[in-house]
């Protein structure tokens, strides 16, 4: 398992790098990222919260259905909805946040194939949240009504 960087470390905060090459290495870091991923009980992670700033995510909201994405793009958003989140990078702290209800994301997958893929509810909301952290933005920069541990209200 990969050590997890918290609110004030700053690769945080940096717009990370796009990925120039897809290789072992790259498929390496996405294996130990998902690993770290289910291990925490997190639905997504990105790079920068292991300390590499490059673009590229991990996600999978349902434990069944994994993402790899590399240098993800939201090419286009539909709606709004707003419900609680949390992050491995800020640990014990939830807010409400305001996302686009779907996206159409475009990504390259660990193979090196153009991806297009549509989605909306939870697994829209974690692409959004995801993409934040590859240009150096934490949910907390933009969340309301931030609480220490679990609103009751939360569904999960
Ligand atoms: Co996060």
């Amino acid at each position: 398992m990969l050590e997890i960087r918290t609110a004030g470390d700053p690769v945080l905060k940096a717009v990370c790098a796009p990925v120039q090459k897809i290789d072992k290495r790259l498929r390496k870091l996405l294996d130990e990222m998902a690993e770290t991923m289910y291990a925490t009980d997190g639905v997504g992670i990105a790079a920068p919260q292991v300390g590499v700033s490059i673009r590229a995510v991990v996600v999978d909201v349902d434990k069944k259905t994994r993402y790899d994405m590399i240098n993800p793009v939201i090419v286009e958003r539909e709606g709004s909805a707003i419900d609680v989140e949390g992050c491995l990078s800020c640990p014990d702290l939830f807010g409400d946040v305001e996302r686009a209800a779907k996206v159409r994301v475009e990504y390259i997958s660990r193979f090196g194939k153009k991806k297009t893929l549509d989605a909306e509810g939870l697994l829209a909301r974690c692409i959004q949240h995801e993409i934040d952290h590859l240009d150096g933005r934490l949910f907390i920069d933009i969340a309301k009504n931030i609480t220490k541990g679990k609103p009751q209200r939360a569904k999960e």
